[in-house]
């Protein structure tokens, strides 16, 4: 059911056709290269896309933009540690201004990092510090048809394997990932984030969460696992954070804001090092890069993001996609994730080679057809990686209703009907850093 209602809007218009078809061949068949204007239904990221409620605008209000010391950061902590249960905070401008701060005092060059999958910032910042990411799925993760529960689980096996194989003392740090974002937003159970714990202790090593989405995965371990039917998602959340020494935030997911992210200890002598970068790349550690007033909407946003109507109407509105779409026969993987429905496009277009990126082509057809942008991440978004060819939809929070999710299952159908009409695409342009080219490339159809 729907926990919120519109107090203010925003104007989008569908562009005609034509001016569609013109927008993706100036846009380089790159959907990053297109103005938001041109866009009717923008499902590109639920990063920072998504609507504050009445009382995070009430908040900016009582920002303190005090350098040191601020009122608003004080309302911040005091919201991690309700939240979160962790007592020391260090505000950055977003996710990946933490994972530089925190990464850039465990991590040095030779050291190896196991994560259930690393998110491409945190396995940039991690190879930045000359260590290697590795990724350690679950079994079943890589099968857009298995529909077990927790698909974004952390194999404590794969990653034993590399310890034995590099040597524990060569792991710093071991991360998890919740939910699991480069696995389709899968969850992972409170059981696997007891054994992560108890692996990142036998190695010896700081145990990490990026919690960006804790709240969906909170949610998620409520409706499947076992024994947490009748506990509150804010307690799972809580529960499930415990475990960890250092989480890693970006507040543009389940802070429910635009903008911020922060860094939570617990050990004192981390902390006292973590600012210590903090102050070198993000600004003294009690405003770290953000304003005090948007300190304030993320010490808001984090306490609305476990209140049950929110998080239910949220994880129900991404699986409402999924439906919507399965009931029109376009192939989606399965089960449907926290933040997004994922396509799959490689069984949509399956007449379209890997190297000529069906996803891409598929993310290009989805605009074309009725506005929608999406992302593709797959072989276009990943060079060299073995993936699925898939295209997310992300849908930002509290933003969108259902007749806006009917118009984009109804693109996708559209799309599907004449799947087979739909060529392949090529690169004609890349920048030098191939890891980054799905932002910048301008492609033509084959
Ligand atoms: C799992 C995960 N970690 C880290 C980040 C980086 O956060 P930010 O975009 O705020 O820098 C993201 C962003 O999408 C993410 O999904």
């Amino acid at each position: 059911m729907r926990s919120y209602k519109a107090k203010m809007v925003e104007p989008i218009t569908l562009p005609p056709r034509e001016r569609r078809e013109e927008v993706l061949s100036e846009a380089g068949y790159n959907v990053f290269n297109i103005a938001a204007e041109d866009v009717y239904i923008d499902l590109l990221t639920d990063s920072g896309t998504g609507t504050m409620s009445d009382a995070q605008w009430a908040a900016l209000f009582r920002g303190d933009e005090s350098y040191a010391g601020s009122r608003s950061f004080g309302r911040l902590r005091e919201a991690v540690e309700d939240v979160m249960g962790f007592p020391r905070v260090i505000p950055t401008h977003q996710g990946r201004g933490a994972e530089n701060v925190l990464y850039g005092c465990l991590v040095e060059e030779g050291d190896v990092v196991p994560n259930n999958a690393h998110f491409d910032t945190t396995r940039a910042h991690i190879a930045n510090q000359g260590g290697d990411p590795v990724d350690c799925p679950a079994e079943g993760a890589g099968d857009p048809t298995d529909g077990s529960p927790f698909k974004g689980n952390f194999s404590v096996e794969r990653a034993r394997a590399v310890a034995d194989e590099v040597g524990a003392e060569r792991i710093p740090a071991v991360v998890l990932t919740i939910t699991n974002n480069s696995t389709a937003g899968q969850p992972v159970s409170v059981e696997n984030v007891r054994k992560t714990a108890a692996f990142a202790e036998e190695v010896d090593a700081t145990f990490v969460i990026d919690a960006c989405r804790f709240a969906e995965n909170a949610y998620f371990v409520k409706r499947r696992e076992d024994g947490y039917a009748d506990r509150s998602v804010a307690e799972i959340a809580r529960e499930q954070l415990s475990y960890a020494d250092a989480l890693v935030m970006s507040g543009k997911k389940e802070a429910l804001v635009n903008i911020g992210g922060f860094v939570a200890l617990r050990d004192e002598a981390l902390f006292e090092w973590a600012k210590q970068r903090a102050i070198l790349y993000e600004g003294f550690p009690t405003y770290g890069g953000m304003s005090g007033r948007d300190i304030e909407a993320m010490a808001v946003g984090l306490r609305e993001a476990v209140e049950p109507p929110y998080v239910e109407d949220r994880v129900e509105q991404v699986a409402e996609l999924g439906r919507l779409l399965e009931e029109r026969d376009v192939p989606i993987y399965r089960p449907v994730g926290g933040h997004a429905a994922y396509l799959d496009a490689g069984r949509l277009f399956s007449h379209i080679p890997g190297g000529e990126f069906p996803g891409q082509s598929l993310v290009c057809e989805l605009y074309r057809e009725g506005g929608v942008r999406g992302v593709e991440l797959g072989s276009f978004a990943f060079p060299g990686a073995d993936r699925l060819e898939l295209v997310r939809l992300a849908i930002p929070r509290r933003t969108y209703g259902r007749e806006h999710l009917e118009h984009v299952a109804e693109t996708a159908a559209a799309v599907r009907d004449r799947a087979e009409e739909v060529s392949g695409l090529e690169i004609v342009s890349e920048p030098s850093t191939a890891e980054l080219r799905h932002f910048s490339a301008e492609l033509a159809p084959v």
